[in-house]
């Protein structure tokens, strides 16, 4: 898989300590004012314009077409139904993070709340090549790293995951949301299991616990954690040929 890295995004510029003598050009030195004034206002304007654009799922794949094409393609669908995920595999709509969340109104930029470093890094990635195709696969929980977040406090928040009185939910009250389920999977029987582990945005959602336990309820559509380990292996040497 490695082997797709196309570019090494590293410039080195070594030249520049070269004699080039840095003499300070000190002409026109009263126009500055004008034309810094100018290019702010044109950046301010172009990038208003742009920010709201960069709100819109279409944004992602205007800009980047190759790599976010499956992604908008999981994201436009309509509950369910047998659809596709990002890897192109049948899949239950039901069971995909991306579609239940659109079906509430959620954008990419619900989930993929934009932290500058982080886009820069992928503007760089992008424009340099440096990205292999299919993209590896990310977790929830990477996804909210760079905010300095855990899993939980972004997904049960007042904006998103309440109890019916409007109180943000807590582990406890989402154990009792599941607890008629065989091997209740909120419970943290073998020590903290990651939202991320079961609930998938772009593929089916995996029963982690299925993976020892087969008797734990399967909710519709969702995937045990031996389909798990088949689709990332076929992924895997899918994504290396
Ligand atoms: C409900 C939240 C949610 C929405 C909405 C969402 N994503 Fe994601 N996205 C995730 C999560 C969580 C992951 C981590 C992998 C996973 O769970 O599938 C992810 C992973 C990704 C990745 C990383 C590659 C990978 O396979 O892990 C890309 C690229 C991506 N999403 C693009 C998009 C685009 C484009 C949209 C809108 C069309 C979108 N996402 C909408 C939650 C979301
Ligand atoms: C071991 C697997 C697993 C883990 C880990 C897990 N979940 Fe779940 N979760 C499930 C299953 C299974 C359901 C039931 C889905 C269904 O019925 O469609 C569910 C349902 C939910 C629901 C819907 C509850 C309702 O009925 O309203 C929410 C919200 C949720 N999980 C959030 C989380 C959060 C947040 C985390 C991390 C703190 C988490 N889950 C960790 C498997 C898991
Ligand atoms: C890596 C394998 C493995 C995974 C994954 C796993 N378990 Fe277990 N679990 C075990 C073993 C082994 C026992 C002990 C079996 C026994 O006591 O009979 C056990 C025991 C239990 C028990 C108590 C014993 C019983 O049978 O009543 C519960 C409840 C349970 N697991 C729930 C879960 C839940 C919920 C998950 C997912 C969050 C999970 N397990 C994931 C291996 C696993």
């Amino acid at each position: 898989m490695s082997e797709e890295t196309k570019v090494d995004a590293e410039v080195t510029t070594d030249a520049a300590d070269s004699t080039t003598e840095a003499t300070p050009k000190k002409t026109g030195k009263k126009k500055w004012p004008i034309v810094v004034g100018v290019v702010a206002a044109v950046l301010i304007v172009a990038g208003a314009g742009l920010w709201v654009w960069h709100e819109q799922p279409s944004f992602c794949n205007a800009i980047c077409h190759t790599p976010m094409d499956p992604y908008n393609a999981t994201y436009d669908q309509e509950l369910h139904q047998t659809g596709i995920d990002k890897w192109g595999n049948e899949a239950s709509t039901d069971a995909m993070l991306a579609v239940t969340h659109k079906a509430t109104g959620s954008t990419c930029m619900s989930c993929h709340v934009p932290q500058i470093s982080e886009q820069i890094g992928e503007g760089m990635n992008w424009v340099t090549g440096n990205y292999v195709y299919p993209l590896e696969e990310r977790s929830l929980a990477d996804l909210v790293e760079a905010r300095g977040i855990a899993s939980e406090e972004f997904c049960l928040n007042s904006g998103c995951h309440v109890n019916d009185d409007g109180s943000v939910m807590t582990t406890d009250d989402l154990q009792a949301k599941t607890a008629d389920m065989k091997r209740n999977p909120h419970v943290p029987q073998h020590g903290k299991v990651e939202c991320g582990e079961c609930h998938k945005a772009h593929r089916a959602s995996v029963n982690y616990c299925s993976g020892c336990h087969n008797d734990a309820d399967m909710p519709e559509g969702w995937i045990s954690s031996a389909d798990d380990k088949k689709l990332k292996k076929a992924f895997e040497s899918g994504a290396a040929a």
